[in-house]
C-alpha cells in the first residue's frame, strides 16, 4: 500500500505542505523497496533517511508554534516527541535479526498512517492558527 498526496492533507502553509510531500514521496519509496525485496540494508537506509527527515521537519514546525506564540505547541511538541521514540524503536526492531518482509512492511504502514492523522489533526489545527494571524 503506497499512499498518493491528495489536497485534503494540505494545511495551507506552503513550506510546510512542501514538507508533508516529501515525506509522503519518501515514505512511499520505502515502502515500495519493501514490496520489491530490496536488501535489508537499502531498507534500513531509507528509513534512516527519513529519520533525519522527520526530525528536520518537526523542528521547522516547531519553530513556527514558538515564532507565532501558538497556545498549543506544548501538546505538539509532544506528539512530535511520542513520535520519534516510537520511529527509533521501529528503526531498533527493523534492524533485528530474523525480522520479516512482511513486519517491514506493516511497519513502515503504521509509521505512514500515524503521520496522515497528525497531518489531518494536530497538523491542520496548527495551519487554521497560522491562517487565522494577521500576515
Ligand atoms: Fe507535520
Ligand atoms: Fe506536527
Amino acid at each position: 500500500m503506497t499512499i498518493a498526496w491528495n489536497a485534503s492533507y494540505a494545511i495551507g502553509y506552503p513550506m510546510i505542505d512542501a514538507q508533508h510531500q516529501e515525506l509522503f514521496k519518501r515514505f512511499n519509496s520505502l515502502i515500495e523497496a519493501c514490496q520489491q525485496k530490496k536488501g535489508r540494508q537499502e531498507v534500513v537506509r531509507l528509513f534512516e533517511f527519513l529519520d533525519t527527515y522527520v526530525v528536520e521537519h518537526f523542528s521547522a514546525e516547531e519553530a513556527l508554534m514558538t515564532v507565532h506564540a501558538y497556545p498549543e505547541v506544548g501538546m505538539h511538541r509532544k506528539q512530535h516527541q511520542e513520535f520519534s521514540e516510537k520511529l527509533q524503536g521501529w528503526q531498533r526492531h527493523l534492524q533485528q535479526e530474523g525480522s520479516t518482509l512482511g513486519l517491514l512492511i506493516e511497519t513502515n504502514e503504521a509509521v505512514m498512517l500515524w503521520l496522515i492523522r497528525h497531518i489531518r489533526t494536530v497538523d491542520m489545527a496548527l495551519g487554521k492558527f497560522l491562517h487565522s494571524r494577521p500576515a
